[in-house]
C-alpha cells in the first residue's frame, strides 16, 4: 500500500492528570500507542511518530515491540498544536494519513477506508452523543466540510453542533507542503491546528469531504474516564473474538482478557476470571475468580480462586482453591487446595495435599523443588529447595522435606504424638 502514516504522540495529555504520558497508558494490558502502531503498520511500511512530551521514555517503550520506525521530535516550543506536529514529517509516499495518537480502537479496516479516497484533503467525522472535547465540523448545504473550529474556539451556536472532527486525515504530500507554512496560532490556545488545514482548502476552492465513522472505534481518549470508556469497548472486542471461536464465557462482562491471551478448543473462563499477558489457554477451564498470567494451560482445569504466575504450564493438572503456581511445570498433577508451588516441575501422576509449600527462596537466592511420578505428598508439607523428590515417594503429612528422597521411599519427621489423660481437667479444674 503506496501511503506514509504520521501518528501524533507529541502532546503533554494534561487531561489525564497523571506522571505516565497518555500514549502509554494501558487498555487491555498494552499502550495505547502500541494499539495504534500495531495496526498501522499492516497499512503501511513508512509510519513516522511524532514525539516531545517525554519523548525518550515513549520511543523506549515502542522500541520493545517495533523496528522500522520513524520518530521525529516536534519543535514544539515555537509550533505547538497538532498541525505543528506534522510540520517536520517527511512522508515517502504521495498520501499521508495522519492520526492522532490517542485512539486505541482503530483497526488497520478502519485506516484502510481513508485510503481508498482519491481527493487532496480527506477528513473523518461522526455524530457525537456527547460533542464535549472534539472539534466541531461546519459543513456547507452540500455536506462538504467548510472548516473546523475546536471547541475552546466555538461559539454557543457551534458548541451545539454534534458533528465531531474524529481525527483522522489523508492529505496529498503537496499540500501539506504548500500550506502547513500558511498556519497560524491565532486561537484560544496559542496552538498550531491541524485542523486549520480543512478552511485553507477550502479558501483554495479545493472541496473537503468528512468519511462518516463510527464513534467507539474512532474515540480519543483524553481522560482516566476515556480510558475506561475505551477498555470496555476493547474487552468487549476480546471477549466476543473468543466467544465466537468457540470459547464458553457465562459473564463475559465480569471478565478480564489481556490483548494477547489466546484461548483455543473446548475452554470455559467462568466470571471473574483475569487472563493477562501472553497467556494461552488450550482446551482448559478456569473456575471463578482465578488469575492466570503469562502461562500455559492445556487439558487443565484451574479455581475457583486459583493464581497462576508467570512461568507456568500446566498439562492435564488440576489446580484447585487457593493454589498458587509460579514458575513451573505441572503434568497430570492435582493439588487440589491451598498450596504455593514456585519454581518447580512436578510429575505424572502425582498428588499434592492441602497446605503443601515448595519454601522456594531463603532470603537471597529462588531454588527448584522437582517431584517425579506418582508422588504422595500429605497435607502442610514444606519442601525446602533445592529438593528433589523421586518416584513412587510418599511424604507424611506434616513433613518438613529437607534432604532429597529416594524412588520408593516414606518420608515422615514427625515427633511422637503424646496424649496426656485429664490434662484439660488439671489446668482448667472441673466445673
Ligand atoms: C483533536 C482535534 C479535534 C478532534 C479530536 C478527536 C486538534 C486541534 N483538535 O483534539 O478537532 O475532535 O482530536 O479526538 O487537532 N499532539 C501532538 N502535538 C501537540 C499536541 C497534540 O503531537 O502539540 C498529539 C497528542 O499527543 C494526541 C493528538 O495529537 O495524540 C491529539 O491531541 P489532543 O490534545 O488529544 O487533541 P484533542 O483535544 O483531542
Ligand atoms: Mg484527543
Amino acid at each position: 500500500m503506496n501511503i506514509s502514516i504520521a501518528i501524533m504522540a507529541a502532546g503533554f495529555g494534561t487531561r489525564m492528570k497523571s506522571k505516565t504520558p497518555k500514549v502509554l497508558h494501558k487498555i487491555s494490558g498494552f499502550e495505547i500507542l502500541y494499539y495504534i502502531i500495531k495496526e498501522a503498520q499492516k497499512v503501511s511500511d513508512d509510519i513516522t511518530v511524532i514525539l516531545y512530551h517525554e519523548a525518550n521514555q515513549i520511543q523506549q517503550k515502542m522500541d520493545e515491540y517495533f523496528t522500522n520506525i520513524n520518530y521525529i521530535i516536534q519543535n514544539h516550543d515555537q509550533f505547538p498544536g497538532t498541525g505543528g506536529a506534522i510540520m517536520d514529517v517527511h512522508p515517502k509516499y504521495e498520501k499521508l494519513l495522519v492520526l492522532n495518537g490517542d485512539m486505541p480502537l482503530l483497526e488497520a479496516k478502519d485506516m484502510l477506508l481513508f485510503a481508498q479516497e482519491e481527493a487532496p484533503v480527506i477528513m473523518s467525522s461522526f455524530c457525537a452523543k456527547d460533542a464535549s472535547g472534539y472539534g466541531r465540523v461546519i459543513k456547507d448545504n452540500t455536506n462538504l466540510v467548510e472548516k473546523i473550529v475546536e471547541e475552546k474556539d466555538a461559539n454557543e451556536q457551534e458548541k451545539k453542533i454534534k458533528d465531531v472532527n474524529a481525527g483522522v486525515y489523508l492529505f496529498d504530500s503537496d499540500f501539506l507542503q504548500t500550506n502547513l507554512p500558511k498556519l497560524t496560532n491565532d486561537n484560544q490556545q496559542n496552538e498550531y491546528y491541524i485542523t486549520d488545514l480543512i478552511k485553507i482548502a477550502n479558501d483554495q476552492l479545493i472541496p473537503v469531504k468528512a468519511i462518516d465513522v463510527d464513534e467507539e472505534t474512532f474515540m480519543g481518549v483524553n481522560s482516566k474516564y476515556h480510558l475506561a470508556l475505551a477498555e470496555t469497548c476493547m474487552q468487549a472486542r476480546i471477549k466476543k473474538r473468543f466467544m465466537e471461536a468457540g470459547v464458553i464465557m457465562r459473564l463475559p462482562e465480569t471478565i478480564y482478557i489481556e490483548a494477547e491471551v489466546q484461548i483455543s478448543g473446548e475452554s470455559v473462563i467462568e466470571n471473574g476470571v483475569s487472563l493477562l499477558g501472553h497467556s494461552n489457554i488450550i482446551d482448559s477451564i478456569v473456575k471463578t475468580n482465578s488469575v492466570v498470567e503469562d502461562s500455559t494451560l492445556e487439558d487443565s482445569d484451574i479455581g475457583p480462586m486459583a493464581r497462576i504466575r508467570p512461568g507456568s504450564y500446566l498439562f492435564k493438572t488440576h489446580i484447585g482453591n487457593f493454589v498458587e503456581v509460579k514458575k513451573s511445570t505441572l503434568k497430570g498433577v492435582k493439588a487440589g487446595h491451598l498450596s504455593y508451588l514456585g519454581d518447580s516441575s512436578i510429575d505424572e501422576g502425582t498428588n499434592i495435599g492441602c497446605g503443601t509449600i515448595t519454601c522456594n527462596y531463603d532470603g537471597k537466592s529462588k531454588f527448584k523443588t522437582i517431584i517425579g511420578k506418582n508422588v504422595f505428598i500429605g497435607s502442610d508439607t514444606q519442601l525446602v529447595a533445592p529438593v528433589t523428590i523421586e518416584d513412587d515417594v510418599m511424604i507424611a503429612a506434616g513433613t518438613t522435606v529437607t534432604k532429597n528422597v529416594k524412588q520408593g521411599s516414606l518420608a515422615i519427621n514427625r515427633h511422637p504424638l503424646k496424649i496426656i489423660d485429664n490434662f484439660f481437667y488439671k489446668f482448667f479444674g472441673k466445673k
